[in-house]
């Protein structure tokens, strides 16, 4: 960023932003939708294919105005064009930030570090596409003469979320001959679980680990190796025929075993959490194919060439990403529901967590100072119509500021009688009640008690947006994860903070290398933590019966 850009409260725009909001902020929905007929076609915006209503939150067109002379104001334009020419925007780990090359077509030109990238990521993508079909097609023998016919994917953060969400969401495109599991946490029961019913022989595992060196993921995969040449009598050279790497860590796989013929290879400019569409997406193209990998690659490109061309007032990741900074920074909200209506994404909200809360939960600058303002909400959220029946209430009539993100598609992939119809009524009904709710003469109109009349009442004025499309496809899918990204992006700019590194995540690594052995070791260890876990270690050993 440049440092011609004022800190994010003194400008301009923010300080608009703030006597706006002194002036909107008991203004209900019912007033803003009575006062303008239209509102509900007005305020609403489609790209790619991707149709986002936005009327049902609590803005009206100079709050639009505001916010977008706000992200004007903090270099957003200036910023999302260094992010596509490859500039090391990642300060913190000096590292350009380029998912976006992922799905950039052949013949276009990203250079890093004086080297074209595009050549080499359609290098690898020929390389999976290659695997995939034979697997595939049954022609990649195990070891013992069988097909493949289990696979699993070890790996944990971005090199599980999104693999175990694009499955499950592209489930309906997925090959069904071929199982696939995710094992991802040091739980030994998640590894136990996912082989107890498998027989080595016809199992592929795919271990993914942008670094090779994270301890749940080589944990794991050390004793996915046993559990594998157990089975199959101890032959180690069978372990080149069930074993492969996606990795930016070539030294680190050979080391582990793995034939480096068989790693696909990404590279540090793709972060964890942007890493579904890179090799780490292995196993998605495993079930779905290299053409519905390469249609999921399509959408991404379809909304990241949006993003970069479209002026901010017709920018969907723009303006999702300012609706969300209102309600975090102006009023308060500190989470974000996402739900979608669509079985299929029932994984959705987890990788979001990643995506946005490991991306946008920073307390300094760029700069290193600490910021005064609120930086990334907390993301939550479960499909409907189970939500409903479980935390709705609180959105409904609780005290909080919820701003909820619906997501529906028109189209069901499994068209049962009047399902689809019924559940689109309810998303449609849950984002009017959030709105308008229920008026005390309403509720006292249809002839409830008085004693009960007010645990009726639905004060409304809850806002949400409702993001539609046609059908959920490889190609939805990725429109739909790039406008996330792109939000995400959108926000961590203004908010002046660096979205692509992760050092939170250090401390608890570190303290655990520490505790490990003090829990492992057979003499009574000599600890000097803090007496709270100084106490919890030595229960711990008594209770496993420590020697
Ligand atoms: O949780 C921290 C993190 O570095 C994530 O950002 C990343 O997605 C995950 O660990 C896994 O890392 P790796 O792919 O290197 O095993």
């Amino acid at each position: 960023m440049t440092a011609a850009i004022a800190p994010l409260t003194a400008r301009p725009a923010w300080q608009a932003l703030k006597a706006h909001h002194q002036q909107i902020r008991e203004v209900h929905l019912q007033q803003l939708f009575a006062d303008d007929p239209q509102r509900g076609e007005r305020l609403t915006l489609e790209a790619a294919g991707l149709y986002l209503d936005y009327s049902k939150n609590r803005i009206t067109d100079e709050t639009v105005k505001l916010l977008l002379q706000l992200a004007r104001e903090s270099g957003l334009g200036e910023r999302i064009d260094a992010m596509f020419r490859g500039e090391k925007i990642n300060v913190t780990e000096k590292r350009a930030v380029l998912h976006v090359a992922l799905r950039t077509p052949q013949g276009a030109s990203i250079v890093v570090d004086g080297e074209n990238v595009v050549p080499q990521v359609h290098a690898v993508l020929a390389k999976m596409a290659e695997f995939a079909q034979r697997i595939r097609r049954g022609d990649w023998r195990g070891h013992t003469g069988k097909p493949i016919k289990n696979v699993i994917n070890i790996g944990i953060g971005g090199s599980d979320l999104g693999p175990v969400m694009a499955y499950e969401a592209l489930k309906h495109y997925s090959e069904r001959a071929l199982t696939f599991r995710f094992v991802s946490n040091i739980d030994g029961t998640d590894f136990a679980e996912a082989v107890r019913d498998l027989d080595p022989g016809e199992t592929l595992f795919i271990i993914s680990s942008k670094t090779f060196t994270t301890l749940e993921t080589m944990t794991n995969a050390h004793t996915a190796r046993d559990w594998f040449l157990a089975g199959l009598g101890g032959e180690v050279k069978a372990v080149a025929r069930h074993f492969v790497a996606v990795s930016t860590n070539t030294e680190k796989v050979r080391e582990f075993g793995i034939d480096t013929a068989n790693m696909f290879e990404f590279w540090d400019w793709v972060g964890g959490r942007y890493s579904l569409d890179s090799a780490i997406g292995l196993s998605t193209m495993l079930a779905i194919g290299p053409d519905n990998f390469q249609a999921m690659l399509s959408g991404f490109h379809q909304m990241d060439e949006h993003f970069r061309t479209a002026p901010f007032e017709a920018n969907l990741p723009v303006l999702l990403g300012l609706l969300g900074l209102w309600y975090n920074d102006f009023f308060g909200a500190q989470t974000v529901a996402v739900l979608p209506y669509e079985q299929y994404l029932k994984r959705f909200p987890a990788y979001l967590q990643q995506l946005t809360m490991e991306s946008n939960g920073k307390q300094v600058t760029l700069e290193g100072t600490a910021v005064d303002y609120q930086t990334g909400p907390i993301y939550w959220g479960e499909p409907g119509t189970n939500g409903q029946h479980s935390f709705y209430q609180l959105i409904h009539q609780g005290t909080r500021l919820i701003p909820c993100d619906f997501i529906a598609f028109a189209q069901p992939l499994n068209p049962l009688g009047r399902h689809h119809d019924m559940l689109l009524a309810n998303v449609l009904a849950q984002t009017e009640a959030l709105a308008f709710g229920k008026a005390p003469e309403q509720v006292q109109a249809e002839g409830t008690p008085d004693w009960l009349a007010p645990h009726r009442v639905f004060l409304g004025n809850r806002p949400s947006n409702t993001i539609l499309a046609a059908r959920l496809t490889p190609e939805t899918l990725g429109k739909l994860v790039a406008l996330y990204e792109h939000s995400v992006f959108t926000q961590g700019t203004i908010w002046g903070i660096n979205s692509f590194d992760q050092w939170g995540v250090e401390l608890g690594k570190a303290l655990a290398q520490r505790i490990i052995p003090e829990l492992e070791s057979r003499e009574e260890p000599r600890l000097a933590h803090d007496s709270s876990t100084n106490a919890l270690i030595r229960r711990y050993r008594r209770l496993k019966g420590a020697p």
